[in-house]
Parts: structure tokens; C-alpha cells; sequence
């Protein structure tokens, strides 16, 4: 198989990966639990895993890294935390259901800083002008879940903090292809799986936090700390990580987090660029495609979106699975995103890439598509 669907999640991960799982399976138990060297390596494994991606975002603390089952986990403590019932939110015109379901089930009056794809100082105007007094939060996805589209965080979060607003970073499809930096950023949440661009497995997800931010958990429970208390801790990671650990998730995490700085960031961001610009300049040529790419993909990264004329796209996705490639084709769990961009009643296909993918993929996903499409609906 040909695998197109990283923006799920990254499916091919490095061998580490696996190795460091199984390795933390025969060796780890819980860390906090005990003082016995099988809890010990586990406390040591979470602790260079929170270390690393601390270093990796730009936090002073590890303790400002929070284990999550996955970015809709994070961002539901995130939200939950800022939002409160009936409160108000302003998010961006791409957001994914895991920012505004939350918001909706808390009955949050919810304004869409709405603008064209690919046109980020249209993105910073709309917030500019949405973030009004009574604000309780801005949320905004850092790059596109359907379309790519890399939207203004740095510029977004300098109007949230000259209001004194928080704000609440989706890095779901950035983090580990393009750089992000707490300090700087002054957010102060921002949500990511484990399994995606930071080739971790499933199960894993990571809340930042600004150490300054009131965090609520969404869960209470045991922690390892504190046990007498019948209250939450109040200090970071603890208090929003009830429960066991998911130890070899961690572990498999800290091996691809490593895989992420060895290649460096730019680098995997060159590569996944390149594959890119591949399909679009093959796309372009064939006849009745609708395209979403950013020109010379200067506000674009690692996913592509298309819709074909007369076609559906879900048959254009059953076809090319049929020839052995994996993409998504259909409304990507982001209604906001299809609505802005005016694809909620076709969807599209989705393609997105991996450090794992090769030019020769490309050519074939090329070839594929052309009989596909060639073959009619
Ligand atoms: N949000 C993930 C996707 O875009 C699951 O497919």
C-alpha cells in the first residue's frame, strides 16, 4: 500500500518506534507508583519525553507538558479550562470538530474569523476585528486538517495578547513539521497528538501549558502525588493526568520525537514540500480538477486538497484504494474548514504526506489518478 493519510495519522513510523514500545512493555510499570527500578525507568522515560518536547516547543519546564490520549483530549482541558458555560470564543474559518464541538456542548457563543484559503493577513484581520471585550478565548488551528493552509499563529496570538486574551494553538498538523515556540507565542495552550508529524503511536497526545494558565482537569484521579488530599493537585502535569500513564505510548513517543529532531524539522518540512509541489505541478495538468494549493505553496504544508468535476469523491478515494493508495476523501471531521472554502457539500480528496514518502509514490499516485479519472464516474 501507498499510504496518502498522515493528516490521520502518520501510519509508516520509524523502527524505533515499535522497538521502544516493546522495550517499555517488558520493562516499565507506572511511574510515581514505587521505588522499585521497573517504576524508576518509567518515571525516567516520561520525564525525557516531557524534557524533549519541552525542549522541542519551546517550554522552560517539562512539567509544562501534558500526556493526553490524543489532540482532542488536550484541547477539550484546554477549552474546558478558558471557556466557561455559555462563554464566548473567536476561532479561525479551518477549525476541526475537536475545537468546536467542545465549544458547541458548552453552548459558547462561537464567532468565525472567516477568510479565503491561502490568505493569511485576511485570517489576522477577521480575528483582529472579532476579538472584542468578554472574549474568553481565541482558538486556531496552526495549519489546515483538508486544505494544509499554515494560518498566521504568531501574528494571531501578538492581537490576543495586546487584548489579554488566551490563546489556544491547534498544532495538530504542525507539530513536527513546522517550528513552534511557547516562549515566544505566549500561548497558552497548544494541543497535539502523539501520532501524527511526531511519528508517536496512537493513544498519545500532548497539552502545553503556560505555567501561569488555571488548567481544570477533565478527569480526577489517582496521580502518584499528594494521595491523602481528596482534591486535584495544583501543579502541573499532575493535576491534569489522572490515572496510569500510557507508558509504552510515551515510549514510543519519546523514539519518534527523537526521529523528529535527528531529521530536524526543516528538514521533514522540505522533503514533505517537495512531494508536494510534485502532485500539485502533475495535477495541474490534468483536465477537470479543482486544486487547493497555496502558489509556490508559500502558505501550505504536507496536505492537498482536490475535487474532481462530475466525480464523487468518495468514489475517487474507493478507486485509488483499489490501486493500493490511502488517502481520505469526504468532509475531514471539519465542516468549518468545507464551509469556508466552500466544499461542505462535495468534500474532497485528501492527500497528505509523511517523511516516509517518495517522489516515486508521487508519480504513482499521479498515474493512478489519471486512470481514475480517465475512466469516468
Ligand atoms: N483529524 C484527523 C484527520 O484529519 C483525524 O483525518
Amino acid at each position: 500500500m501507498i499510504y496518502f493519510d498522515s493528516a490521520a495519522t502518520s501510519f509508516q513510523k520509524p523502527a524505533s518506534v515499535a522497538a521502544a514500545m516493546w522495550e517499555a512493555l517488558a520493562s516499565m510499570s507506572s511511574p510515581g507508583r514505587g521505588g522499585y527500578p521497573a517504576a524508576a525507568r518509567a518515571a525516567d522515560t516520561a520525564f525525557q519525553c516531557r524534557s524533549e518536547l519541552a525542549e522541542l516547543f519551546g517550554l522552560k519546564n517539562p512539567e509544562q507538558v501534558v500526556f493526553t490520549l490524543n489532540a482532542t483530549h488536550a484541547l477539550n482541558i484546554a477549552i474546558k479550562s478558558l471557556v466557561p458555560p455559555g462563554g464566548r470564543a473567536v476561532v479561525s474559518g479551518y477549525e476541526h470538530n475537536a475545537v468546536t464541538r467542545p465549544l458547541e456542548a458548552l453552548g459558547a457563543k462561537i464567532s468565525v474569523a472567516a477568510a479565503p484559503l491561502f490568505v493569511p493577513e485576511a485570517v489576522t484581520e477577521a480575528f483582529d476585528r472579532l476579538i472584542i471585550p468578554g472574549t474568553d478565548a481565541v482558538i486556531c488551528s496552526h495549519v489546515s486538517n483538508v486544505f494544509g493552509f499554515v494560518q498566521p499563529i504568531e501574528e494571531i496570538g501578538a492581537v490576543c495578547r495586546s487584548r489579554g486574551v488566551p490563546f489556544i494553538v491547534d498544532a495538530s498538523q504542525s507539530a513536527g513539521i513546522l517550528p513552534l515556540d511557547m516562549e515566544s507565542l505566549g500561548a497558552a495552550f497548544a494541543a497535539m497528538p502523539g501520532h501524527k508529524g511526531l511519528y508517536g503511536p496512537q493513544g498519545t497526545g500532548v497539552l502545553l501549558c503556560r505555567e501561569d494558565v488555571p488548567a481544570n482537569p477533565l478527569l480526577e484521579g489517582g496521580t502518584g502525588s499528594q494521595s491523602i488530599q481528596q482534591r486535584m493537585p495544583d501543579f502541573l502535569p499532575d493535576r491534569l493526568e489522572a490515572g496510569t500513564l500510557n507508558m509504552p505510548g510515551i515510549a514510543g513517543l519519546l523514539a519518534g520525537v527523537r526521529y523528529v529532531r535527528r531529521g530536524g524539522v526543516d528538514k521533514i518540512l522540505a522533503h514533505e514540500k517537495h512531494l508536494t509541489q510534485m502532485a500539485v505541478q502533475g495535477l495541474e495538468t490534468m483536465p477537470g480538477l479543482r486544486l487547493f494549493a497555496s502558489p509556490g505553496l508559500r502558505h501550505q504544508v504536507g496536505v492537498l486538497s482536490l475535487t474532481a468535476e462530475g466525480a464523487d469523491v468518495e468514489n475517487i478515494g474507493s478507486a485509488l484504494a483499489e490501486r493500493g493508495i490511502a488517502v481520505r476523501a469526504g468532509i475531514h471531521c471539519a465542516p468549518y474548514a468545507h464551509r469556508t472554502a466552500g466544499t461542505l457539500d462535495t468534500g474532497t480528496v485528501r492527500i497528505s504526506f509523511s517523511d516516509f514518502n517518495t517522489p516515486e509514490e508521487v508519480a504513482r499516485l499521479l498515474r493512478a489518478l489519471q486512470g481514475v479519472l480517465g475512466r469516468g464516474f
